[in-house]
């Protein structure tokens, strides 16, 4: 098949994870026979340097006509002023809405290999396999702001068309998974939990094969990491998921591991790791990019159709976890470029083994 995909690659680590994932895809264009083109934008803080904006507008026309968006991160230190007039997120936040990808996949899984890297007990890293369900365009990160020399507000806004939608999809996922959703919010305090969860309930009456249930937001941080395996799917709004799926990451091991998948009604999405620029290890050829490499996976998946590619991917990486080499979030000594080589080697070795077994 023929597909153009943007990249954005971003600051700090985003060029280098990103590169390794743009090269993944390219071995299963010529392994599978597709035609995949690339296109590189400016988003974040480099486009502000470059053209004044993080989101200039050749950048947002080109990822709206893409088949799909490939993003590395955004941000770092040379951006941060809290006085900045403008700041990378935003141009991550104006595509992210632009795009409409109400809808951020992040699945958690742990490797065996990892689990001592864990904070956590191994006996309780067993069967540990959650998607999160990120609500990613409303919340307290698009309500209207304001700023005088002494107070400062976020609007936190929802509407009850922007929970059904999210939620619905968070219900559809769980039907091909172990049909039980979790939805997380802070109905005990918040007047958009209150929406939110009334709206769940009613949504759930259209699911009666799925098991519901709601958890406070601040005893699901405690449980994620007391009883993870007992989770499937969790839903919750923008703010909630950004911070529990970090906590996730925690679990898995390192937050470098960690993949993306934004998507809206359409079948142009936005793929990118959870992590953020890491300015502290950008420009050594050290930063993970498992969750880039995984985020091109589920690139192929869910917006390319390619399922087949999807799980070659997947268990590329997951033999790289299994025998090495590893980053050093990980444990290892391994270059991001390293890591790249080695995905890329097991690619080529899975795809060899598949085509003897079916010639
Ligand atoms: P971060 O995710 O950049 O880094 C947190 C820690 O995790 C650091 O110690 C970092 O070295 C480590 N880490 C992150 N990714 C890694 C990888 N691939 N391999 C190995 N280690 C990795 O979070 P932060 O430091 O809070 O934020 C830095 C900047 O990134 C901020 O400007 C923030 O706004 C931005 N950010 C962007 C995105 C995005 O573009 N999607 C996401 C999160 C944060
Ligand atoms: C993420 C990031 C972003 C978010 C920031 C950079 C705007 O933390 O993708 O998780 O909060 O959504
Ligand atoms: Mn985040």
């Amino acid at each position: 098949m023929k597909a153009h995909i943007v990249t954005l690659p971003g600051d700090g680590v985003g060029p280098e994870v990103t590169a390794a994932a743009v090269a993944v895809l390219q071995a299963v264009a010529a392994r599978y026979s597709h035609e995949f083109s690339f296109e590189e934008q400016a988003i974040g803080g480099c486009a502000i340097d470059a053209f004044g904006e993080p989101l200039p507008a050749a950048a947002l026309a080109a990822c709206q006509q893409a088949d799909a968006v490939l993003l590395g991160a955004v941000g770092g230190p040379k951006w941060s002023d809290p006085n900045a007039p403008v700041r990378p997120e935003q141009g991550l936040l104006a595509l992210r809405a632009a795009l409409g990808v109400y809808a951020n996949l992040r699945p958690l899984q742990v490797h065996p290999a990892l689990a001592a890297l864990s904070p956590l007990k191994n006996e309780k890293l067993k069967n540990v396999d959650v998607l999160f369900v990120r609500e990613l365009t409303g919340g307290a990160y698009f309500g209207a702001k304001t700023r005088t020399a002494d107070t400062a507000t976020d609007e936190c806004k929802y509407t009850v068309a922007e929970v059904e939608r999210v939620v619905r999809r968070a219900f559809d996922l769980a039907r091909d998974r172990r049909r039980h959703v979790t939805s997380v919010d802070k109905a005990n305090v918040l007047e958009t939990s209150r929406l939110w969860r009334s709206t769940v309930q009613r949504i759930a009456a259209d699911y009666p094969d799925v098991k519901l249930e709601h958890q406070l937001v601040d005893s699901m941080a405690m449980l994620l990491l007391t009883q993870p395996s007992r989770y499937d799917v969790v839903v919750t709004e923008n703010l909630f998921g950004d911070i529990l799926t970090d906590e996730a990451a925690a679990l898995a091991g390192s937050l470098g591991l960690l993949p993306s998948a934004s998507l809206g009604e359409g079948s142009n999405g936005l793929y990118e790791p959870i992590h953020g620029s890491a300015p502290d290890i950008a420009g050594q050829n050290v930063a993970n990019p498992t969750g880039a490499i995984l985020s091109a996976a589920m690139l192929l998946r869910h917006s390319l159709q390619l399922e087949a590619e999807a799980v070659a991917i997947e268990a590329a990486v997951d033999h790289v976890l299994t025998h090495g080499p590893h980053t050093r979030d990980i444990g290892g000594q391994a270059s991001t470029t390293q890591i790249r080589d080695a995905v890329l080697a097991a690619f080529e070795a899975h795809a060899d083994t598949a085509e003897a077994f079916f010639s």
